[in-house]
């Protein structure tokens, strides 16, 4: 079952990598959540950073991040996503900073060596689709340096805006998807993403062992998910406020455990 899951979730990124940085998987309301990890990064890491990327996408991120002076190993379990990575890599010139690697999170142990990175961050959910983040924690704790830094964006369990949307129109299913313990069945493109959800608190305990917990906070709390991009379309004049909201009050206690996705920074001890 697990290794059939990862397998359609695989075949599924495939199949919409040749446009995910388009509306599908780079909308306004996305790029608007990008913008915090990124302010988040550039307080994580200082300049000139080895770093690995857990499931690259297009390689948006690793190519921002190899611009401003790191060298990234961008890695994803799609390899059509690893390999438009590689393109854009090339086209912003940065190739020579910016290596590529078709491999899942769940498989960081055809990575060689120890402590040779100073960090490794995950952005906008691909570690949702693992069943079990135990051996990301123990391949992190393996290549990472003490002091060095986790930096992961994920999908949450308690997201108000979905709650109030999907009950808004009597959809229990997908009310109730994000609180299942297990994978569930999420369609994209005519096939599966299976998908873990997970809170911050239940994230961190895998990680507990070899990481600290520096912070965490929640994303998309007041702005809405990104699939109700119509909304920001429809209202473009509120969201800036509602984002000054989401980074004003995200990390309070309480709040920082809602929201469409969290942010966790973990630092190796
Ligand atoms: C929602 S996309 C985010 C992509 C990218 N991080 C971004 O910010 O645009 C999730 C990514 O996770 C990748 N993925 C899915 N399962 C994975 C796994 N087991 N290991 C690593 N990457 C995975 C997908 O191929 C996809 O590129």
């Amino acid at each position: 079952m697990i290794v059939s899951a990862l397998d359609d979730t695989r075949v599924a990124f495939d199949s919409v990598a040749a446009h995910y940085d388009g509306p599908s998987g780079n909308n306004g309301l996305i790029q608007d959540m990008r913008r915090e990890m990124w302010r988040w990064l550039d307080a994580s890491f200082p300049r000139d950073s080895d770093l690995i990327d857990l499931g690259c996408g297009t390689g948006l991120d690793a190519v921002r991040m190899a611009t401003r002076g790191h060298r990234v190993l961008a890695t994803d379990w799609s390899p059509r996503m690893v390999a438009r990575a590689r393109g854009r890599a090339a086209s912003a010139r940065v190739g020579d900073r910016v290596r590529t690697a078709a491999i899942g999170a769940h498989e960081l142990e055809r990575i060689a060596g120890s402590a040779i990175f100073d960090g490794v961050y995950s952005n906008l959910g691909a570690l949702n689709c693992l069943p079990d983040l135990t051996p990301v924690s123990r391949e992190c704790a393996r290549l990472i340096r003490s002091g060095g830094r986790l930096v992961f964006t994920v999908i949450g369990r308690w997201c108000p805006w979905e709650i109030a949307y999907y009950s808004s129109r009597a959809d229990w299913r997908r009310v109730s998807v994000r609180f299942s313990r297990r994978m569930m069945p999420v369609g994209m493109n005519g096939h599966t993403v299976w998908t873990r959800y997970w809170t911050p608190r239940e994230l961190y305990r895998m990680f507990a062992g070899e990481f600290s917990l520096l912070h965490f906070r929640a994303l998309c709390l007041f702005a809405p998910p990104p699939y109700l991009t119509w909304l920001k379309d429809r209202h473009e004049g509120w969201f800036e406020q509602l984002w000054r909201w989401d980074r004003r009050v995200g990390g309070w206690p309480l709040l920082r455990s809602l929201g469409d996705h969290f942010l966790i920074v973990m630092a190796r001890r």
